[in-house]
């Protein structure tokens, strides 16, 4: 089988490692209720197991992963129509991670752009899990036989390696077609949001200070003054895109108006080509403020009732492994491992 003859399945996650951020939400979780509507089966994971490859207090931890499951839910995806769940409650992804740690080769991982940046000058300091991470993630998709991974350009290359180990796999094992090649789904006007305060660099949970995002969590008036204060040039707006192209704080506005209002970065240009920032500013921040709003109080709602997220999770988590576990075995079984399904 190939994934055009895989059932058209989604898989996609989000770390708890922090709260989500506007760049979160356009590259990613905006997408995945696109999705959901379509006709796929969609599975959303909370990837604690993941946010853990850097140091998380175990409280803070605990709350961000219920807080990203609330901003799931408050942007639109129905626990009844996706199976949404928290990566830690299915053993299952721990267990092909291994799997997969034994197939992916460690000249792979040296290549991954992401591992670079986070370990920095810092390689030998940080943990083994954040140098293994992308075959967790490899692990994560093709647990369920994924064959679409809606996701922010930055995730791009770990999508590449997964589509590497499966086809590694299948090939070492002689399993055909038994791991899909998944397809990357990184589509729409904002799939790398940058930060509001410097355009070079991407938008991110981590980022030293709070005024270059936009958290999922802020009221009007703090994304209103963001937005006032986000870096600019001088220049209005240009009458045609091409004109934004050495202008990177310029375009990632232009960008994330188009995200909100859901068109196209043309035709935020054709609406507000020639005009300064004092025009386009406020624009952003009331349009921001109308989409955001409604989230923002859904979220404050639900996580005033912890217990019910742990449940709905729970329940997602039981039907995730219904999904994982004969695909499990019949990994072990193509490995040689003596089981259920050997
Ligand atoms: P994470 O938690 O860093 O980000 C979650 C999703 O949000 C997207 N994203 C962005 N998109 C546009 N602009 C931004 N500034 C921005 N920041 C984040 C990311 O691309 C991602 O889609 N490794 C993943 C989580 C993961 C996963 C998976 C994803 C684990 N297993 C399996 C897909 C499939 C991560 O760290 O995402």
């Amino acid at each position: 089988m190939t994934a055009a003859t895989h059932t058209p399945r989604v898989f996609s996650g989000i770390k708890p490692s922090g709260g989500l951020t506007l760049g979160n939400y356009l590259g990613a979780i905006k997408r995945f209720v696109d999705m959901q509507g379509q006709d796929y089966e969609t599975i959303y994971c909370v990837v604690d197991l993941h946010a853990i490859t850097v140091w998380q207090d175990p409280a803070e931890l605990k709350h961000a992963t219920r807080e990203v499951a609330a901003g799931f839910i408050a942007s639109g995806i129905d626990p009844s129509k996706s199976i949404l769940f928290n990566q830690a409650s299915v053993p299952q992804h721990a267990e092909l991670g291994w799997i997969f740690n034994c197939v992916a080769r460690v000249g792979w991982m040296n290549r991954m752009t992401q591992f670079k940046d986070k370990a920095g000058k810092n390689a030998e300091k940080v943990s083994l899990g954040l140098y293994a991470y992308p075959s967790l993630m490899a692990a994560d998709i093709l647990l369920y036989h994924a064959t679409h991974v809606p996701v922010g350009e930055d995730q791009k290359q770990h999508v590449e390696l997964t589509r590497d180990i499966a086809s590694k796999f299948n090939k070492d094992f002689k399993a055909e077609d038994f791991f899909p090649m998944c397809e990357p789904i990184i589509e729409g006007p904002a799939t790398r949001v940058m930060n509001l305060r410097d355009g070079s660099k991407k938008m991110s949970k981590s980022g030293e200070s709070d005024m270059e995002r936009i958290n999922m969590t802020d009221n009007a008036e703090t994304i209103a003054k963001k937005f006032k204060k986000a870096k600019t040039d001088p220049e209005p707006l240009p009458e045609s895109l091409d004109g934004l192209s050495e202008r990177p704080e310029a375009r990632n506005l232009v960008n994330i108006y188009a995200a909100l209002s859901e068109t196209s970065s043309e035709a935020v240009i054709a609406e507000f080509g020639g005009e300064g920032w004092g025009k386009f500013k406020p624009a952003l921040a009331d349009l921001a403020v109308e989409k955001l709003a409604p989230i923002s109080t859904e979220m404050k709602r639900l996580m005033d009732d912890p217990a019910e997220i742990d449940r709905l999770l729970l329940k997602g988590s039981d039907r995730a492994k219904e999904i994982a576990e004969p695909i499990l075995q019949k990994t072990y079984d193509i490995v040689g491992m003596i089981g259920p399904a050997a």
